[in-house]
């Protein structure tokens, strides 16, 4: 398989289906859609609730923040209901699209984004595996956008933080229902958002091994460095490791922006980010000024985009290093597919000649790829345990 290929099947578009109150949706969907290559496990539980009557569509508009493709809003316009889709992954936007809502209907926006008392009603799925400030932030945003008289109906399993959720809930509506329970998911009814309910807390500031970070709530290792990439910074210092200094520097999924950071306080010419997920892009970027508030940039403009892989990077085809810590997740599920396009992305992103300083799980097969495309060394740091660190030039 050419890398080319890779990163075709990593774009291709999906056909799947959803069986909801009498009709069948056809949704499209993709690798880093979450669900992919099927539905996201949730909507199992959300069509029985729909289908039993426990929940049900009010007059519109419906916004959809399931985190996937918008189901509901499809289901709500098979319905002749409006409906438009939060979406802040750049994979599920892509979905969304082709599953059939429209441009304009698309709101590419994080919960906190909305204004006060401008929702009547919202189906959310909250990301479970980012953490309880996420949960607690889109709670206290969800309470301050939706009207006096609307509905939130929330989505979420017991194991992904639903006691911690029902919760936050009852301090911040007046009514918490939990309508539908099925395999470990609750579909709960939230009416009458609490007047006094205090803003959403979105933002986190804290210390990186190169200067403050400025990071959103649920942003991938959140206030913290996450030990892989710890590993990873390490590398970046060895004798052997490529020159950032004076380099053109890509941190291909960029999370909090650390790796980004690192390039920036060596000395790069210029450094390129991207990440799928809104947060992770507005995090870097708060990272990034938060360096140059420092004065270490001079006259650097970094770019941070959002971005599915290099889909909307296009300046990101020429790089002299690329650095990477590659997720092999998508929500809990793990999803070989995404780190073997990570992989094809980092090379087609270099110049030939250049080199790809990644780290990953030990038990990771990203060997056999390297090997097809690029001429690679194990360059793990002595002593690391649980990690290896690759490096690869490319042909
Ligand atoms: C393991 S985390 C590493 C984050 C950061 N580089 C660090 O080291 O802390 C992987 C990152 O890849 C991002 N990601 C996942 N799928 C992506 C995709 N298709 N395109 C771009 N970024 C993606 C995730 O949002 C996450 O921020």
């Amino acid at each position: 398989m050419t890398l080319q290929d890779v990163l075709d099947d990593h774009a291709a578009l999906a056909s799947t289906r959803w069986s909801v109150a009498g009709r069948d949706l056809e949704l499209a969907t993709k690798i880093g859609v979450r669900g992919a290559p099927g539905l996201d496990p949730a909507l199992a539980a959300l069509a029985e609730a729909l289908g039993r009557g426990r929940a049900y569509l009010g007059s519109g508009p419906v916004l959809d923040a399931t985190l996937s493709q918008g189901p509901l809003a499809a289901f709500a316009r098979a319905e002749g209901i409006a409906a438009r889709v939060l979406v802040s992954s750049a994979a599920a936007r892509s979905a969304a699209l082709a599953s059939g809502t429209n441009e304009a209907d698309v709101l590419d926006a994080l919960p906190w984004d909305l204004a006060p008392a401008s929702e009547g009603e919202v189906w959310w799925r909250p990301p479970g595996d980012r953490g309880t400030a996420r949960l607690e932030a889109e709670l206290r945003a969800w309470a301050r956008a939706i009207t006096p008289d609307g509905v939130v109906w929330g989505l979420w399993h017991k194991e992904e933080g639903g006691n911690r959720a029902e919760r936050f809930a009852s301090e911040l509506f007046e009514h918490v229902e939990i309508v539908n329970r099925a395999s470990g998911w609750r579909l709960v009814s939230l009416r009458g958002p609490r007047s006094d309910a205090a803003a959403p807390v979105a933002w986190h500031d804290w210390e990186g091994p190169d200067g403050a970070m400025r990071s959103l709530v649920g942003t991938y290792a959140g206030r913290r460095v996450d030990p892989g990439t710890a590993v990873l910074l390490d590398a970046t210092a060895l004798p052997t490791a490529p020159e950032l200094s004076g380099a053109r520097v890509l941190d291909l999924g960029c999370g909090t922006g650390l790796l980004a950071r690192r390039a920036l306080a060596q000395g790069a010419r210029e450094v390129i980010a991207l990440d799928d997920d809104l947060a992770a892009v507005r995090s870097t970027r708060a990272a990034l000024e938060a360096a140059s508030a420092e004065g270490r940039t001079d006259e650097l403009a970094p770019s941070v985009t959002w971005s599915d892989l290099l889909a909307e990077a296009p300046r990101a085809r020429d790089v002299d290093v690329v650095l990477m810590n590659p997720p092999f997740h998508v929500g809990r599920q793990v999803v070989g597919a995404l780190s073997r396009a990570f992989v094809a992305a980092a090379l087609t992103a270099l110049r030939p000649g250049g080199r790809l300083l990644m780290v990953a799980n030990r038990a990771l097969p990203y060997e056999r790829d390297l090997a097809a495309w690029a001429t690679w060394r194990d360059v793990t740091p002595a002593g690391t345990k649980g990690f290896k660190v690759l490096d690869a030039q490319r042909h």
